[in-house]
């Protein structure tokens, strides 16, 4: 008898499967298994497994056939008396009638007597034939098998093309976080249920199989002909998404850092060269983490494998690390300063994992944040403990609270820590919330609790659920204990009481500062921040306990972030203003929230405001914290833009941009100019914006020599990320010479002889060149840089690429990019597909093609990137913030009602892409004019 646990082919494919497979067929392939009555979307927990034995033969041999057949032995333990043992299993081909069941003291016998699926939950319920008994441990044996599908999830199939022979390569690889183990063998799939596994690969002795651990023993293996067993040693306990397995023919890099674990890299062998970076930077911060949570990584190998077809970016499975070629590989001849900080803050995010999420996990999805925030803030750390030459800890934190000042300003948005009970629930969790936002809290306890305390808790921690499962209850308490020993906490205050302020509830505040410059005193409201104006006030409800750490002008100590009041909250979060007393007098300004510790913006008194234009307008400007300057350009910038403020003083503010050289406050005012331009160019004003632009960028471009290639004379990294940015904005808004040299640059790679091999436009003004290139030339500029594409062996250079091909300003050239991007027989891969289509959804002219294309083809896009909609959401982002006008968010919000049923998955994007665009149809209405005249004034 064949089971289906859950039909996803059509029948044609599920017969020749089965044929393939060689399984029995007992019964007619249409018969399925009966819906089963359990429908809870958690499992059961009468049982648990104590160990995993699986062994898998993979096929990749035959394109038309890949696929791989196993089989997996649990051991499970009972907990409850119980009749049935209720798995999680998804696509598989399970042979039934080969079931074993038995009970290991060898008491009684059993069975399976019938089985039911969940196709909701993905269930696969075995009925036994006598009852399961508590105490008892049985061991159950499932042979199945399926195919190596093609959805970059499971047990799946990526390639590459040989360089020498021009032919495909075949290899496998699993992808399982966060539901997707259940895909490659029937288990017990949620986080809390960790068990030792032993993996056996079977494969053809002409590959190289790789896991979780170290190789036990290869010996012959005689099911088929010149193929293998290759036994892995039997790992720690771990959570089913962090097993790995690959059967591969790529080259590897061994690491040299002595003390380590055996520590290697791998790519598809013609990458192999750009391992080096990642081979030499991944040892180095596993180190800097041992000896920061004072606990040794606890395997003994560790490998990195650069994949060629991945849907995320990367992934930390326990021992295996999988990544994105763009996340692991570095040419020094191709990659910019940007991609190469990318790799390091992308292996560090990774083998932060190795403790936060591998070692301790949380219990249930819901506190995804954190292993996702740890991992975000703990990368930061490190990177900035290799290289802090970068900047990169200030880079981060401004680019994080950035990200969260945006999206935590949507009704549409949620808490850090939310209740899942669904796959696609899980899925739509690895968002900029539990990532930027659970960095963002996690430096805010750092800072006021102080390095000390910070440390000793998170070791606690660590210590304490090693091996084991935690809530985000766990970590307050060790916090707290860490806290009050070091007294960096008052006694009557808890950490749990402060953070859940921040991780219980959606959003962020914003502190009302009003001074009494006759008392000397200031007095401080909060409520949440939303920039969506139609809230009332009375709507805006919340409280978050806020550490309040300021500086005075005559003070100006940036340095001390310690709190030095809270804003606190009562039980039932209750609001209380909070009155700061010895301030200075009414020459002054203060500034709260020294280096932008904690997620909150700050409107002042209209006189405070113009006395810190002022400081920053006459020259006295480097005296407030860089990350100081950038807060204050953002707050205005934002408050000006719910009409909290007018843009007259937003504006004036701006002002001294004309004399900041750092890379921080550009940075700040490009976003938020971004989205103000992005609305402005589909206006009639857009001239004096444009004036506005050349005005504003002019100096800095001018001081950085513009698109001149200075950059071996350049000692400062974020001196060049700013070059790089500034020269980006001077060829969008036409600035002196900007255009001229980008095209004069192209045309002398155009003329080089052999243009894959030797390219002499600098390599961190590479985007600018290109897209400025393609933008301002014609066909045959575009097919130099499809021809160049096509060619590269660099993951970032092809990156560059494919982004600045969407710059044309043909409405046919980007139809047919477009077209090419979903159906370009191989040329463009799935992962990469979105980056396209990005490009041209963010060029004003391709804007409206690229909507067109999605809303007409909508249902085939969602198929094409089905399961991995997290990919497809990444499409709405150019809607959301062009859709500027009534009638347009009506239609997209009428296209969207009319698609939902079949956009599941999607329902949190789409939300907040149509609040988005409801906010610029708000912001158009209120501030078009004034803005416009606050700019005429400056130019
Ligand atoms: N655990 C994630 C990988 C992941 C993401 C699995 C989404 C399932 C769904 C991994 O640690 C990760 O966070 N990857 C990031 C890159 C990282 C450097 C921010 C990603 O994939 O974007
Ligand atoms: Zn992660």
């Amino acid at each position: 008898m064949v089971f289906w646990c859950q039909v996803v082919f059509g029948f044609g494919m599920q017969l020749i499967l089965l044929l393939a497979v060689g399984l029995v067929l007992g019964q007619s392939a249409q018969t399925l298994a009966s819906e089963a009555k359990y429908n809870y979307f958690r499992l059961p927990t009468a049982l648990r497994p104590q160990k995993y034995d699986l062994k898998v033969t993979t096929h990749l041999d035959n394109p038309k056939d890949l696929r791989f057949e196993a089989t997996v032995k649990i051991l499970i333990e009972v907990l409850e008396n119980t009749k049935n043992i209720t798995l999680h299993a998804k696509n598989l081909t399970i042979a039934e009638d080969d079931i074993i069941l038995k009970d290991t003291q060898g008491k009684k016998d059993n069975c399976v007597q019938s089985t039911e699926i969940n196709t909701h939950h993905d269930f696969y319920v075995l009925n036994t034939c006598q009852e399961l008994e508590a105490g008892s441990v049985y061991e159950l044996t499932i042979p199945f098998a399926s195919e190596l599908n093609n959805q970059l999830e499971g047990y799946y199939r990526s390639s590459y093309k040989d360089p020498v022979t021009k032919r495909k390569r075949w290899l496998s690889i699993t992808q399982f976080e966060p539901a997707s183990a259940r895909a490659a063998f029937p288990c017990f799939d949620e986080p809390n249920y960790k068990a030792p596994f032993i993996v056996t690969l079977g494969y053809h002795k002409n590959y190289t199989g790789l896991s979780n651990m170290p190789v036990k023993k290869i010996t012959p293996n005689d099911q088929f002909p010149d193929y293998v067993w290759c036994e892995f040693e039997e790992s720690v306990p771990m959570s089913t998404y962090l097993l790995a397995y690959s059967v591969n023919d790529f080259s590897h890099k061994p690491s040299t850092l002595p003390n380590s674990a055996l520590f290697r890299t791998w790519a598809r062998p013609n990458a192999i060269d750009q391992c080096d970076y990642a081979a030499e930077f991944g040892p180095k911060v596993l180190q800097y983490y041992e000896q920061l949570f004072g606990i040794k990584f606890p395997l003994p190998k560790i490998d990195q494998i650069a994949v060629p077809d991945f849907s995320a970016g990367a992934m930390e499975n326990w021992g295996l690390v999988t990544y994105r070629e763009i996340a692991l590989l570095y040419s020094a001849s191709y990659s910019s300063l940007a991609d190469k900080q990318r790799v390091a803050s992308v292996v560090a995010h990774e083998l932060a994992h190795q403790w936060f999420g591998n070692l301790v996990t949380m219990k249930w999805w819901t506190d995804l944040w954190l292993n996702e925030g740890f991992a975000t803030y703990v990368a930061s750390l490190g990177v900035e403990n290799i290289n802090p030459e970068w900047r990169s800890m200030e880079q981060e934190s401004l680019g994080n609270m950035l990200t969260i000042f945006r999206k935590d300003a949507l009704e549409s948005s949620h808490p850090i820590s939310r209740p899942i009970e669904e796959v696609a629930e899980i899925a739509e969790s690895f968002d900029q919330i539990s990532y930027q936002k659970g960095s963002t809290v996690l430096r805010m306890m750092h800072m006021f609790l102080g390095e000390e305390s910070f440390r000793f808790g998170l070791q606690q921690y660590l210590q304490k659920y090693s091996y084991k499962n935690a809530e985000q209850d766990n970590l307050w308490e060790s916090l707290t204990q860490a806290a009050h020993k070091y007294r960096a906490l008052p006694k009557s205050y808890d950490i749990k009481t402060i953070m859940d302020s921040w991780t219980l509830q959606t959003g962020y505040p914003v502190i009302n500062v009003t001074r009494n410059y006759e008392s000397n005193s200031a007095k401080l409201t909060q409520e949440r921040y939303l920039l969506n104006t139609q809230i009332a006030r009375a709507q805006r409800l919340g409280c978050w306990w806020i550490p309040l750490s300021y500086t005075t002008q005559g003070e100006q100590d940036f340095n001390n972030t310690a709190p030095k009041a809270w804003m606190e909250c009562g039980k039932e979060g209750e609001i209380y203003p909070k009155t700061i007393q010895d301030l200075p007098g009414r020459d002054e300004w203060v500034i709260f929230n020294t280096q932008l510790s904690t997620l909150y913006k700050v409107n002042y008194d209209e006189r405070n405001w113009r006395l810190l234009i002022e400081t920053l307008t006459t020259g006295e400007f480097q005296r407030i914290h860089v990350l100081n300057r950038a807060q204050l350009i953002d707050d205005a910038l934002y408050l000006a833009w719910t009409g909290d403020q007018n843009y007259e003083i937003a504006m004036r503010l701006l002002e001294y941009l004309q004399r900041e050289r750092e890379y921080l406050p550009w940075k700040s005012a490009f976003e938020n100019l971004k989205r103000v331009g992005r609305i402005v160019r589909q206006t009639p004003n857009f001239e004096y914006f444009k004036r506005y632009m050349q005005k504003l960028i002019t100096p800095i471009y001018l001081h950085l020599s513009g698109l001149n290639d200075t950059f071996s004379a350049i000692p400062e990294q974020d001196q060049v990320l700013l070059k790089t940015m500034v020269g980006n904005w001077a060829c969008q808004y036409d600035v002196e010479d900007c255009v001229a040299v980008a095209r004069k640059y192209y045309t002398q790679w155009q003329e080089e002889e052999k243009p894959d091999e030797k390219n002499p436009v600098p390599l961190n003004l590479r985007s600018i060149v290109y897209c400025t290139s393609i933008k301002h030339g014609n066909d045959a500029d575009w097919q130099f840089l499809w021809a160049r594409y096509v060619n590269s062996n660099v993951a970032a250079e092809k990156r560059t690429i494919l982004t600045s091909l969407g710059c044309s300003r043909e409405v046919w050239v980007l139809q047919r990019y477009l077209e090419m991007t979903y159906d370009s027989k191989d040329a463009i891969r799935k992962q990469d597909s979105m980056w396209a289509f990005q490009a041209v959804a963010f060029n004003e002219v391709g804007f409206h093609l690229a909507k067109t294309y999605f809303m007409d083809n909508v249902q085939a896009i969602y198929k094409f990137y089905h399961p991995i909609t997290k990919d497809m959401s990444r499409l709405l982002l150019p809607f959301s913030e062009q859709v500027i006008n009534q009638s347009d968010f009506d239609k997209f919000r009428n296209f969207v009602t009319i698609n939902r049923p079949s956009l599941k998955g999607l329902e949190q994007a789409l939300q907040q892409t149509l609040e988005t665009m409801l906010t610029n149809v708000q912001w158009k209405e209120r501030n078009y004019i004034q803005l416009s005249r606050s700019i005429q004034e400056l130019l």
